[in-house]
């Protein structure tokens, strides 16, 4: 933390390094998804790596929102009825994602994990299939491949909210919440700074990190036991 001797104004330490990099990466990760699911062809092989990546992150997340600095923490942003009244009354004093915003957190991380994991399980009816097709049967299978493609735009549809919640907070509100995203330092007003954060140490990045590498490598479907290909004998002529 830092103090701005002009303006009682503290600079704090809203977002460690890796929920910058998390949220950075995944914008990456998504785009390339968007374009290379709508264009598909040769590209859907890349589409299916991403999402795997995309399965990573998520995983990654998952565990840095119990164990990461405390504002990237899950509890420390859960959007439950009081906070939520209070920030509608105006009197929400937090840092980090309000109440509403933590809604749309969720619903992101939510719909991601279902865009992802039903990617999985698909089958292009060309000549891709998912990693974990082989799991389920056919009929389910397609269904996922439906859902997919349509999630895609529900998903989309978020997006558009998520960004102009942020336009809208940046020319409205006068709150210019990416700087922080970027940076990771907020401004604030000296006596809303709050105690230090916890948590988000070496060894909670290592343990997060294992665990999204697990979760990748559970996504490529590489432990499952390989197809019999059938083999060729060279006839007698
Ligand atoms: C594919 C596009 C995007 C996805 C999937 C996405 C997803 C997310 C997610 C999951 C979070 C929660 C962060 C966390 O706690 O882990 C978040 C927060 C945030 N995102 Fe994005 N995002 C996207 C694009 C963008 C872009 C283009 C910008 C900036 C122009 C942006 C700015 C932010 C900011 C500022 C926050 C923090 C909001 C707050 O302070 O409450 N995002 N985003
Ligand atoms: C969050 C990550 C993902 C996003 C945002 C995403 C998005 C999309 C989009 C936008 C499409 C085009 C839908 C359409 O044609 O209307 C698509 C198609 C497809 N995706 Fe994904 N996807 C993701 C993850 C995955 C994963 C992990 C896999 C498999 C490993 C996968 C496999 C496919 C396949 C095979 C198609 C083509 C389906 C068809 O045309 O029949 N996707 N995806």
């Amino acid at each position: 933390m830092s103090t701005d001797p002009q303006s009682h104004i503290h600079r704090i330490r809203l977002w460690d390094l890796p929920t910058r990099l998390f949220h950075w990466l995944l914008v990456a990760a998504i785009a390339t998804a968007f374009v290379t699911g709508q264009l598909g062809g040769n590209l859907i092989a890349i589409h299916g790596k991403v999402g795997i990546a995309v399965v990573g992150l998520l995983a990654f997340r998952l565990v840095w929102g119990f164990i990461g600095s405390t504002p990237s923490r899950f509890f420390h942003f859960l959007p439950t009825p009081g906070r939520i009244r209070s920030y509608l009354k105006g009197q929400w004093q937090g840092h980090g994602h309000n109440p509403l915003g933590a809604l749309s957190v969720f619903a992101l991380l939510g719909l991601l994990a279902l865009q992802s994991g039903s990617g999985l399980f698909t089958n292009d009816d060309i000549a891709f299939t998912g990693p974990l097709y082989s799991l389920i049967d056919e009929d389910l299978a397609l269904r996922l491949t439906g859902w997919h493609k349509q999630l895609s735009w529900v998903l989309l549809g978020f997006l558009g909210l998520h960004l102009a919640a942020i336009v809208f907070y940046v020319r409205f509100k006068k709150d210019n919440l990416v700087k922080p995203m970027v940076t990771g330092w907020k401004a604030v007003p000296e006596d809303s700074a709050p105690a230090a954060h916890k948590g988000g140490g070496l060894l909670a990045l290592t343990l997060a990190l294992v665990v999204a590498a697990t979760a990748s490598y559970v996504a490529t479907g590489a432990w499952l036991p390989q197809a019999p290909v059938a083999a060729f004998t060279t006839p007698a002529w």
